[in-house]
């Protein structure tokens, strides 16, 4: 059942990785929403997943000259969402007008595909600061977390759970302490100062740094740090987009950009962050509440918290009601 949201509802969220997508359609859920994703010549198309003939879900059909074929008795959809063919229909007969799929926006864009259900006002950005620069990016995902969104992101936020979430890569435990910081908001995105970290394997290839974290929020479903490692001109971007499956099941894709070790090889790189995420996941997918606690007296917080806090006060002033109490 479609979840109702009005932030999110028009909001951009992304189902696939691109690459992902090829000649067979694909099932996907928003907010709710069950979804078929699938690929023609004229680019990525959505539909609610369900073939208003019988009610099958058109994702286990196929695609076939641009249009999508309902495998349960073959009426055929062009990519606006007209029912194009009837194949049982005596010929010369016209089709009937009410045989339509319901259509969604869906793009694609920085190597995913997205989707809304509204009316969305921009096409979805993620990362565009550093074009121009030479360096590596990656799409990863998605990774299944059985956690409400907001939860997923504020735990990406959270910089004081580096040290013992993934103690002896992003933290050591014998240093726990995190410098007095403050989050400021420029241009509606939320940006924290930078936080000094030290790090015995920031990235999976065993090089021990001092790292600066600077923590970004662009939306309630979207946020990102940059790294920066002292003494050095390298830095190591990581954007996080959540897709809200439904309120108790989210998909994580990550946007990993870097300019330093150009040639490595990116399954190193990669197994990393499914490391760091199953660690991430034992924690998320058991907390209480399941809904983020948007009122400040719920928890107990810390200076060390400031992100989270500033992340759950844009929640509340944005009026997000999705995951979250
Ligand atoms: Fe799709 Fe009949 S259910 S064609
Ligand atoms: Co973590």
């Amino acid at each position: 059942m479609q979840v109702k949201d009005p932030v999110l509802f028009h909001q951009w969220h992304p189902v696939l990785l691109s690459k992902e997508l090829v000649d067979l359609p694909k099932a996907a859920e928003v907010l709710g929403e069950k979804i078929v994703i699938f690929r023609t010549s004229q680019g990525v198309h959505a539909f609610k997943d369900l073939c208003i003939h019988r009610g099958v879900p058109l994702s286990l059909g196929k695609v076939m000259n641009d249009t999508i074929v309902c495998p349960y008795h073959g009426w055929t959809y062009s990519t606006c969402g007209t029912c194009t063919k009837i194949p049982a229909m005596p010929k010369g007969k016209a089709i009937p007008r009410k045989a339509k799929a319901i259509t969604y926006h869906c793009v694609e864009e920085a190597g995913l595909v997205w989707v809304s259900l509204g009316q969305p006002e921009h096409p979805p950005a993620i990362g565009e600061e550093n074009v121009g620069n030479e360096l590596v990016r990656v799409e990863m995902g998605p990774y299944e977390i059985n956690a409400a969104g907001p939860r997923v992101v504020e735990n990406f936020l959270d910089v004081s759970h580096l040290m013992f979430v993934h103690e002896g890569l992003l933290g050591d435990s014998q240093f726990p302490e995190i410098g007095d910081y403050e989050v400021h908001e420029q241009d509606g995105v939320l940006v924290s100062d930078e936080i000094d970290i030290y790090q015995p394997d920031p990235d999976g290839r065993g090089h021990g740094v001092h790292a600066k974290y600077t923590y970004k929020v662009f939306h309630p479903l979207c946020a990102g740090f940059t790294k920066r490692i002292d003494h050095s001109e390298e830095f190591f971007d990581l954007y996080l987009i959540v897709s809200p499956v439904n309120e108790e099941k989210s998909k994580a894709f990550m946007i990993m950009e870097r300019n330093y070790a150009l040639e490595e090889d990116e399954k190193v790189f990669v197994d990393f962050q499914d490391l760091l995420i199953e660690q991430d996941k034992i924690i998320v997918e058991n907390q209480k509440p399941e809904l983020l606690p948007l009122d400040l007296q719920a928890e107990l917080h810390l200076k060390s918290d400031r992100v989270s806090i500033a992340y759950r006060k844009m929640l509340k002033e944005v009026g997000l009601s999705f995951g979250t109490a």
